[in-house]
């Protein structure tokens, strides 16, 4: 027997290419989720017009209607029951959530973030990247939990850091990666295969990397 796909509510607030990727994998007939809202708390954004192309449902839900967090997360959260969702996914939302929100998710709440977990939380991770001059950078799709860009980590993927870099190379770069990775994790826990043990993610039915990465590579290589 198949199992039914889990329903996913997506927010955004702005480009939407994580959402692009999203829907692009939810193409596949086989892929365990499916989105069954879009809500963008910023109106007008390309994301928005991203998801209507592909036939799913939008709301706009504006933070700046809502006199504080809370009363904003309950109209959130009003959408996000009406539509029957079951696993929320942040791609590119820029508003904190509250610990009560948050935690009414919990396990059921999925973010993406551009940098290597827990390095580099909080905006501007490329540049500070570059700054700090790591030789790897890269993005992680990670449960949230109510301490910001913390939580049970599901896919990493390392990015080299080049001498050459600026932010935008090094964040087109990370960008490709984010669009490979929060497909496989969203299906990871749609499939109930990322699992929350001792606060850390247990993984089923995948296969680990085990190679090393050097950057530079080793002399001779
Ligand atoms: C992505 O790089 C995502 O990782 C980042 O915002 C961008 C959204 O792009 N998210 C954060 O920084 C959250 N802390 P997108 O709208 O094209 O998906």
């Amino acid at each position: 027997m198949t199992q039914a796909k889990k329903r996913v509510g997506v927010l955004i607030s702005g480009r939407g290419s994580n959402l692009q990727a999203l829907i692009d994998a939810q193409s596949a007939p086989d892929y365990p989720a499916q989105i069954v809202r879009v809500i963008s708390n910023i109106p007008d954004v390309f994301g928005l017009e991203r998801a209507q192309k592909a036939g799913l449902p939008t709301a706009v839900i504006p933070h700046k209607n809502y006199p504080d967090r809370p009363s904003f997360e309950a109209a959130l959260n009003a959408q996000l029951k009406a539509d029957g969702v079951e696993i929320v996914c942040l791609a590119g939302f820029m508003r904190v959530l509250t610990d009560g929100f948050v935690s009414s998710w919990s396990g059921r709440l999925i973010n993406i973030h551009p940098s290597l977990l827990p390095s580099f939380k909080g905006l501007h991770t490329h540049e500070r990247a570059i700054a700090e001059g790591v030789r790897f950078s890269g993005c992680t799709v990670h449960f949230v939990v109510p301490e910001m860009d913390s939580g049970p980590i599901i896919v990493q993927s390392a990015v080299p850091v080049l001498q050459e870099d600026t932010p935008d190379k090094l964040a087109s770069r990370v960008l490709e990666q984010e669009h490979l990775i929060y497909p496989l994790a969203l299906a990871l826990v749609a499939t109930e295969r990322a699992r929350i043990v001792d606060g850390a993610v247990h993984l089923d039915g995948v296969t680990f990397a085990n190679q090393p990465l050097t950057n530079p590579l080793p002399r001779g290589a």
